[in-house]
């Protein structure tokens, strides 16, 4: 199948029973070809000249000289730690409000997680709470081996306060862009803050594999050694030698196929995902009490749109209106719940300014993929207009 530069369209996006997913993958005969020709190549292995070239391309894009493509995002975030030296008893300072996987990271490499809470405008880390965390650590003698900022649903997290405060720490940082692909701060794109950054390629994400992750650096000894890590930890003879404990981490190149398909694809995707964003800012512009998260950031990706309504100016709560959306079949969730709130993460230390509590009570994801038609996102639209209508 030949599939033209130009022609790069998805086929219609996944629904569930007529329901208009949050985020489904936007697929189409790109992904195709290109997944056809890896298979036909023989490389179905993770390992091949689709994983090369899915690694150089997504360097580029971010800005970064050196990549190593994953199984997962988790496996960047954990891999990252590893290699950076983290060790059981250190800290890994954590932002409260995130998918629970940058905590996890943490706990796989042996250290203790410190949840921080996040500003109320983004949900993005509190670089006043960092500070404070920082100082607090350093005075109780605890050595933080990383800090990993999350750009939250696409919106870069502030790098330019970030970065110097862990610097004078003595603080590596690791970027988790896992939501971020395509988005801009200060002119730096999304994947080039810290000393490494991480990708997801996750079904639900802005580019899938499917599953799929990277990190990204401009280190080229921490890229080695995560390579090295993410393969079993094989010395190079031939009688599979190890001295380390290894993981098996690394992307397939089928799925790196698909991956650089999708990438070919970004910025028309990047495109509607904003387009959905402007609609609904017009949808809601005239309504009191409601704004959009991080909706002063014209380099975000618009990966997820949320909302967050203030009820006693609105009159009304996000939850009522997530209730009369699941009747017309249309989902939507709440912004992440904090981690400090997790049960698996009872009795964290956290640092907490109560920004991270009110985005979860108050705040609602709408649907933001890629692929959803214009007949969805008209209905959609229809359904919000019509519960607005109605206060
Ligand atoms: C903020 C954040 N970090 C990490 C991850 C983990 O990525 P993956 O699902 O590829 O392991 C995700 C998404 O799943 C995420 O949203």
């Amino acid at each position: 199948m030949v599939v033209r530069e130009q022609d790069t369209g998805g086929w219609p996006a996944a629904t569930d029973g007529g329901r208009v997913l949050l985020s489904p993958p936007d697929i189409g005969p790109l992904e195709e070809s290109y997944l056809l020709n890896a298979l036909r190549s023989g490389w179905v292995a993770p390992v091949g000249p689709d994983v090369d070239a899915f690694e150089q391309e997504v360097a580029a894009r971010v800005g970064r000289e050196h990549a190593v493509a994953l199984a997962s995002g988790t496996a960047g975030l954990h891999l990252a730690l590893v290699a950076l030296g983290t060790l059981p008893g250190d800290v890994v300072v954590v932002p409260t409000l995130t998918f629970v996987a940058t905590a996890n990271a943490a706990v796989y490499a042996g250290a203790e997680p410190v949840f921080v809470d996040c500003t109320p405008e983004t949900g993005n880390l509190d670089p006043d709470l960092l500070d404070r965390t920082l100082d607090e650590l350093r005075r109780a003698g605890r050595r933080v081996a990383a800090v990993l900022p999350v750009d939250m649903f696409g919106s870069c997290a502030d790098y330019a306060r970030i970065l110097p405060l862990c610097a004078a720490a003595g603080v590596p940082v690791v970027e988790d862009a896992a939501e971020a692909l395509g988005a801009v701060r200060n002119g730096r794109p999304a994947g080039s803050f810290g000393r490494a950054a991480v990708l997801s390629f996750n079904g639900n994400k802005i580019i899938t594999t499917s599953g799929g992750g990277m990190l990204v650096s401009d280190d080229a000894d921490l890229v080695a050694r995560c390579r090295y890590l993410a393969t079993q930890a094989r010395q190079p003879v031939i009688h599979y030698e190890h001295t380390d404990t290894g993981y098996n981490y690394r992307l397939s190149n089928l799925l790196a196929a698909l991956g650089r398909a999708q990438l070919r694809r970004l910025d028309g995707m990047l495109a509607r995902r904003r387009a959905h964003r402007e609609r609904y800012a017009k949808l809601f512009a005239a309504t009191p009490g409601v704004r959009l998260l991080a909706d002063h950031d014209a380099g975000a990706n618009c990966w997820l749109t949320s909302i967050v309504v203030d009820p006693e100016h609105a009159g009304w709560r996000a939850d009522d209106l997530a209730r009369h959306l699941a009747v017309r079949k249309v989902e939507t969730r709440p912004v992440w719940k904090p981690m400090h709130l997790q049960p698996v993460f009872s009795g964290a230390h956290a640092v907490l300014s109560g920004a991270a509590e009110r985005l979860f009570a108050d705040g609602l994801t709408l649907p933001s993929g890629s692929g959803m038609t214009e007949h969805q996102a008209d209905r959609v639209a229809g359904a919000i207009a019509d519960f607005l209508d109605r206060r």
